[in-house]
């Protein structure tokens, strides 16, 4: 009898599996009949489209993933990658994949911690911005216009090609693509003195979900301000951002002073939490913890390395460092003047000297398995908080694992957290991330440093942000709630909106609301539109 039944229930979920596979095979043939029908010139596609029995199918989905996690042979696969040469392209895609069923994921960079805009459980197709790179510097007006699918090394590069004192701020590693970065909000070391990269827009080019082309002016300020910070993917197909290029010294000063628990860390963490939001904005100096061998006696220990940017001479540094933060007993030793763009080289990891083309690589430094979480912090964590962090990380697990602090304060505190949908500003004294990093595959190693990661985020509770328990988007982490994979509830999304956007969440749905009633774009984390206010509108 129990045989019986479980062999029907094998027939039925075989039945299940063929009727859907086979659905969605027609659906892709359709999709791909759709696009060279609505192209203009039938074989405008024909470039640009690869399928998985085309051999650059899988080196061009593999070539910007980041996330080792996400690179299995189990991970789902779109059933089409567009590589759009046009913008002309891009409505099309849309309005095929609309029509037939499909799902878009949007990638630019390929950097989405969680794999968003290349894997998903739905028939789908990724849309990669990747051709689309062009960047226009114009130093007359300090502006640039940037191509959703350029990387930050290259707009450095662009910009220092054409000058020595602007630059853009930014994140750190140079393959991080602008599509989702600056969607996100993206930051970098100068955000004390300028923000946010997502602060420093000033227009930008859409195509919605009716396959419309937009710019600033036609798309709104409701629309213009959720992309920048309010992640790109519920609202449309970001193609380019215009941005306010700023002011960078023609030399700046870099340090990274490395101190392990036996010369003091615990007490230089602790001082740092009460006086890094405080420096002058030019000044920003993070932490990196990780576990190291000490170069005493080989042993375990943990190690703080305080690493620093100074938009000034070393002079006023050590001057400033003498005032507010002598116990770290930084020396001009320590100290190296450059150019801004070399330090962007510096913080990126190359070595002194490094060509700046390397900025225009955008083949990953490394690739690994790893999980990130995000923290606020709004009151110093106590020596006996810290200590507690030490313990976890001379667990096995925590072999490759960091936590980065980055301070805010500066320009942060000035900008209020409705402008832009990033609502981290004034009362943060700083940031976390945490991170860990492993390079075993399968999921039995997978488990074991996600369940770390996951024990140190709640041992990290008290210390950090509440109600909501702050998060970064660009820290993208599923574990902070996701939505159905039909149509979300408000509640539902808010479990995770509420912690990446605060209140501004409320205006996100409103702006979705209007412009994706339909929720076309969306993924686990997209903001969902309120559809009683579609029934109302007769949508
Ligand atoms: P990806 O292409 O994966 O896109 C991310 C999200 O944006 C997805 O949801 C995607 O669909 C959407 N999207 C992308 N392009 C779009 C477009 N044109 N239109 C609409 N939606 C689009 N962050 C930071 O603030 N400072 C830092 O220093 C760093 N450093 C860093 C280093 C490394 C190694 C990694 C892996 C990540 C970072 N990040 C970071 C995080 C980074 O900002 C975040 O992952 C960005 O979303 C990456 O943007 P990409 O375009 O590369 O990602």
């Amino acid at each position: 009898m129990k045989s019986q039944s479980s062999s029907g229930l094998s027939f039925v979920l075989v039945l299940l599996f063929s009727s859907s596979w086979a659905a969605s095979a027609q659906n892709h043939e359709e999709f791909l009949q759709c696009l060279s029908l609505h192209s203009q010139n039938s074989n405008s596609f024909s470039q640009v489209i690869y399928t998985p029995n085309n051999s650059s199918y899988l080196p061009i989905l593999q070539f910007s993933i980041q996330n080792l996690r996400f690179t299995s042979s189990n991970t789902p696969k779109p059933t089409v990658i567009v590589t759009p040469s046009h913008e002309s392209q891009i409505p099309t895609v849309i309005k095929c994949s609309r029509t037939h069923g499909m799902q878009i994921r949007v990638r630019s960079g390929g950097h989405d911690y969680e794999g968003l805009s290349y894997v998903s459980e739905l028939p789908f197709v990724i849309l990669d911005m990747v051709i689309f790179k062009s960047i226009t510097v114009d130093t007359e007006t300090r502006t640039a216009w940037v191509q959703s699918g350029s990387t930050i090394g290259e707009l450095y590069y662009r910009i220092a090609e054409k000058s020595k004192v602007l630059g853009f701020p930014a994140g750190v590693c140079p393959t991080v693509g602008v599509g989702g970065h600056f969607s996100g909000g993206g930051y970098g070391l100068m955000l004390r003195k300028y923000g946010l990269a997502a602060d420093n827009i000033i227009d930008a080019r859409l195509i919605n979900v009716n396959g419309e082309i937009l710019d600033r002016k036609s798309m709104g300020e409701d629309l213009f301000w959720a992309i920048r910070g309010g992640g790109g993917a519920s609202f449309g197909v970001i193609l380019e951002w215009k941005i306010k290029l700023l002011s960078v010294p023609l030399d700046v000063t870099v340090f990274t002073v490395d101190k392990t628990l036996e010369q003091n860390a615990t007490n230089l963490v602790h001082k740092w939490q009460s006086v890094a939001s405080k420096f002058p904005e030019d000044l920003f100096i993070r932490i990196i913890i990780r576990r190291v061998n000490s170069t005493r006696d080989g042993k375990e220990t943990i190690q703080a390395s305080f690493n620093s940017l100074f938009l000034g001479g070393q002079d006023r540094l050590l001057s400033l460092m003498q005032k507010s933060f002598p116990e770290l007993g930084l020396a001009k030793e320590d100290c190296t003047k450059m150019s801004w763009i070399e330090s962007v080289l510096y913080f990126a990891g190359f070595p002194r000297g490094e060509s700046l083309e390397v900025l225009l690589d955008r083949t990953p430094l490394v690739r690994l398995y790893f999980k990130a979480k995000s923290d606020y912090v709004k009151e110093p964590i106590s020596k006996n908080g810290l200590e507690g962090i030490w313990r976890m990380f001379y667990e096995d697990e925590a072999e490759a694992a960091e936590m980065i602090l980055s301070p805010y304060g500066g320009k942060m505190d000035e900008i209020s957290e409705y402008a832009i949908p990033f609502p981290h500003r004034a009362g943060n004294l700083y940031k976390i991330q945490h991170l860990v990093y492993w390079e075993e595959e399968g999921e039995v190693a997978a488990e074991r440093h996600i369940s770390w990661i996951r024990r140190l985020y709640s041992y990290m509770a008290p210390y950090v942000s509440k109600f909501p328990r702050a998060a970064y988007i660009n820290y993208r982490d599923l574990d902070v709630g996701v939505n159905n994979q039909g149509n979300t509830s408000y509640a539902q999304a808010s479990i995770w909106g509420i912690k990446y956007f605060k209140n501004n969440f409320n205006r996100l749905v409103r702006v979705k609301t209007m412009v994706d009633p339909g929720n076309f774009f969306r993924n686990e984390q997209s903001i969902p539109p309120i559809s009683l206010w579609r029934k109302k509108k007769g949508d």
